[in-house]
């Protein structure tokens, strides 16, 4: 079991380090990591990567693609299944198709984005991408393999093709980023509480929507989190809220594979200088969870993942400790929430007449919302504490698998 535990957190293979021995692929290599698409394929297995040559590559680049439509230019060239050169040459009827990275990025419509892998005279082998059922007709299967890179049965294996494979879907242009809005999505995906939210705080959201062109990554909490979190929200000052929502947003994209390889510390957006505002992200297997002093959040899904915005959904409001740390290190929190109540009330004479009648008809329900919440973060801590023991035996592990090795 613990050999599985290693193995399921250790990438088996480093495209850009691999494709880096040869420098004939040195463009291809360049925009793998650009795009993004390199950490993709290192956390997958039993995989092909089509590579072609820098000649190859430049003429890709001439025609000027925006970075989205070079991505799913580049993800036609990924194939979720292996094929050495031995299993190219000796296809079963002589053609196949094989699903790719584009098609599994859910952006390719219909039949489009699956590579038609075909065994043509003399030997040769004909690759093309497929296009939606809808123009369809004979593909012209003009880029051929040409040799064998790299094999690493039946991890990844990587072939040089003579030609760029496209389809007009690839190319297309994906809607602009900045058409991304960023409120809708989270509208219509199960963060409505946290959206609404976010909209009554107008300079927050702009801060968002600011950073939504040059790289965002958000975590939303669902509605459930969301709403027994807000007895909570509304006992903090306006400024509190504000860093608060703040807090959920990172000015940096961040893929799903990016935040799987990056383990560590992350500002955002309500970082400012002295007030720190960060947390910290930890991975464990598949699973990316993000740390505070106050609570360990876990990334339940992907709303959007596309250059520069990504949205994920997490199952608890993050916690900053520059807000929560007075309130809840205290170890018995029970007693305190309700006798403190009507004393916020006072600290809120500012906002809206509302207020006032909103804290007391929110204490009583305030309670039985803050019980459940104070369990959470005492499950939290236990949590952390079994992956610390986890993370000490798979470092035990690795050690000793080192030194059998040596
Ligand atoms: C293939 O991947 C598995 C799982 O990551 C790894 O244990 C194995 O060593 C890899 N095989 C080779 C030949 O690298
Ligand atoms: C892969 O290799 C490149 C170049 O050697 C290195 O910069 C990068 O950090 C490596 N990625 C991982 C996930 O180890
Ligand atoms: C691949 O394309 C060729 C040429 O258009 C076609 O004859 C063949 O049937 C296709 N293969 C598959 C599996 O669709
Ligand atoms: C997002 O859409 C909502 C309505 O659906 C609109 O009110 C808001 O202005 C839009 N935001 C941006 C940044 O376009
Ligand atoms: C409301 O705020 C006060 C002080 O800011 C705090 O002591 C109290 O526990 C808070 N109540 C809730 C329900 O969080």
């Amino acid at each position: 079991m613990l050999l599985l535990l290693l193995a399921t957190t250790s990438n088996a293979h480093n495209i850009t380090k691999i494709l880096a021995k040869f420098p004939e692929y040195s463009t291809f290599n360049h925009y793998l990591t650009t795009t993004h698409l390199a950490p993709e394929i290192n956390t997958r297995q039993t995989i092909t990567v089509l590579a072609v040559d820098n000649a190859a590559m430049n003429s890709l680049i001439a025609k000027h693609l925006p970075i989205s439509s070079l991505k799913n230019v580049l993800s036609l060239h990924v194939l979720l299944d292996y094929f050495g050169a031995k299993k190219l040459h000796q296809i079963t009827d002589g053609t196949a198709l094989a699903a790719t990275m584009f098609q599994a990025t859910g952006s390719a419509p219909g039949t489009s984005g699956f590579v038609n892998i075909t065994d043509l005279k003399g030997g040769k082998v004909g690759f093309a991408a497929t296009k939606d059922a809808d123009d369809s007709g004979s593909l012209s299967l003009d880029a051929t393999f040409v040799k064998s890179v790299k094999e690493i049965p039946y991890n990844i294996s990587i072939i040089q093709i003579s030609h760029v494979l496209s389809n007009p879907d690839a190319m297309a242009p994906a809607p602009a980023p900045e058409a991304t809005n960023i409120t809708d999505i989270m509208s219509a995906h199960g963060c409505k509480a946290f959206a609404d939210t976010l909209k009554t705080f107008p300079d927050a959201l702009d801060v968002f929507t600011s950073n939504a062109e040059g790289g965002l990554t958000v975590f939303c909490p669902t509605d459930d989190a969301f709403k027994s979190f807000l007895p909570k929200f509304k006992n903090l000052t306006k400024e509190e809220k504000s860093s608060l929502l703040l807090f959920h947003g990172v000015p940096i994209y961040y893929s799903m594979a990016m935040l799987r390889s990056s383990n560590g510390m992350m500002n955002t957006l309500a970082t400012d200088g002295k007030k720190k505002f960060d947390f910290e992200v930890q991975n464990e297997g598949q699973s990316v969870t993000l740390k505070t002093k106050i609570v360990t959040a876990k990334v339940t899904g992907t709303l959007i993942d596309e250059e520069p915005v990504a949205i994920y959904t997490v199952d608890k409001v993050l916690k900053p400790k520059e807000i929560f740390k007075k309130a809840e290190i205290s170890p018995a929190p029970a007693p305190a929430p309700e006798a403190e109540a009507p004393q916020s009330s006072k600290h809120h004479h500012k906002s809206p007449p509302a207020p006032p009648s909103d804290d007391s008809a929110d204490s009583p329900a305030d309670s039985p919302a803050d019980s459940p919440e104070s369990d959470d973060t005492a499950d939290d801590s236990s949590e952390g504490g079994e992956r610390v023991k986890k993370g000490f035996w798979m470092i035990v592990v690795s050690v000793v698998m080192v030194s059998m090795l040596v």
